[in-house]
């Protein structure tokens, strides 16, 4: 039977902020990722039925369910500069090639791939890793558009992410292209496909509601550090910034978050002032959980950002389950992808590319549909 709604299959799933962003518009088929605590986070918001725990290595194409949309957030570690930047070569993310090799065995192949990843992606051995990635996409019969997203239009975080969709050849995908590059294709875009002669150029509308700012989101009555180690935080901000701070007029509430950091063989406390926050990461990735100083009532106090706040800062709604422990929901968040961003991706790209391919989607069978794969 064919689905009314464009099916997806969720590679490297983690703890489902992609799910989340498609699942309006799609009815979910498959998904997999093998870390357990981020699985138990998934299935606890998204059901266990469509999700398959385990490596990418013991998949085998031929058991995945048909999808019309195939997405797969690959990791990032060595693609990042807190990463060794070993590339598509090294152990972690190099498991794209497995992905192919999955997608190589699927017996219909999907209309519509989406690939995300960080922008070490367009840049990682001087661009022969993108490249590669774009040859294999094209030899395998797609058209292949990388675009550059920034999560600031969308939430008060600042997270600039790699997302190459790939249409297969036997679309006519002209109504959603542009005839050369657009605020999608920034200069590391424009630097990675250079070499590269049929790059396809998305057209996709920016995002028109203003996000929120990061002070939106604080919760003023989470528990904070006491005085000694709030003290020894503020410490450690450089004096230009400190002088920023003695600036701010005794009633405003204002969030100031920062990384802890070695710089000159010293720990600094480095703030922004932009009332966004900095890229979340995971602890894996090598750098520390972001620290918050926030002025409330003519006060200083400083914590560590919550988990609850994390994931409203990944666009995640505030009844999105998360774990007990914090280590487990920050390091779930610090790796996803924004979902307001995933859902500007579907809603203006993914599925109109889909419906190119003669799939009607009543919006009367969509509620029903979903429950039916939950
Ligand atoms: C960038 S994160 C994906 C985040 C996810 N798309 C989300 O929005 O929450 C990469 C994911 O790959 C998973 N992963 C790493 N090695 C894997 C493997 N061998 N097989 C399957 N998944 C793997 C990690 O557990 C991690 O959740």
């Amino acid at each position: 039977m064919k689905l009314l709604l464009p099916t997806f299959v969720d590679f490297f799933a983690g703890s489902g902020l992609v799910t989340q962003g498609v699942k309006h518009a799609c009815a979910l088929v498959w998904a997999n990722d093998i870390c357990p605590r981020k699985a138990a986070i998934y299935t606890a918001n998204h059901g266990a039925r469509h999700f398959h725990p385990g490596s990418i290595e013991q998949v085998r194409g031929t058991e995945i369910p048909q999808g019309d949309i195939v997405w797969a957030s690959f990791p990032c570690q060595d693609l990042s500069l807190a990463g060794k930047m070993g590339g598509l070569a090294a152990s972690r993310s190099g498991l794209f090639w497995e992905w192919l090799r999955v997608l190589d065995e699927m017996p219909v192949k999907p209309a519509v791939i989406a690939l995300e990843n960080v922008v070490g992606l367009l840049s990682a051995n001087g661009g022969g890793d993108f490249r590669l990635l774009y040859h294999a996409l094209r030899e395998r019969s797609y058209k292949v558009g990388p675009m550059l997203l920034d999560a600031r239009h969308w939430v008060p975080q600042s997270r600039p992410r790699v997302f190459v969709v790939a249409a297969h050849d036997h679309l006519d995908t002209s109504a959603l292209e542009d005839h050369g590059p657009n605020w999608l294709h920034p200069d590391p875009v424009l630097k990675a496909i250079a070499p590269l002669d049929d790059i396809v150029f998305w057209a996709m509308p920016r995002p028109t509601k203003r996000p929120k700012t990061l002070t939106d989101l604080i919760d003023w009555d989470a528990p904070v550090f006491n005085e000694e180690r709030a003290a020894a935080l503020i410490s450690l901000t450089a004096a230009k910034h400190r002088e920023l701070l003695d600036k701010l007029p005794a009633d405003r509430r204002a969030a100031f978050p920062g990384y802890r950091r070695t710089r000159h063989g010293k720990q600094v406390l480095e703030l922004r002032f932009d009332d966004l926050s900095g890229c979340l990461r995971t602890a894996e990735g090598g750098s520390s959980c972001q620290f918050l100083l926030l002025h409330d009532a003519g006060e200083w106090k400083a914590r560590l950002i919550t988990p609850r706040e994390a994931a409203l800062l990944m666009g995640a709604p505030r009844s999105y389950k998360l774990s007990a422990n914090y280590n487990e929901s920050y390091n779930a968040m610090g790796d996803a992808v924004v979902v307001p961003v995933v859902k500007h991706l579907v809603d203006h790209l993914l599925v109109p590319l889909v419906l190119q391919d003669g799939i009607a989607i009543p919006t009367s069978k969509r509620a029903s549909l979903q429950r039916m794969l939950m």
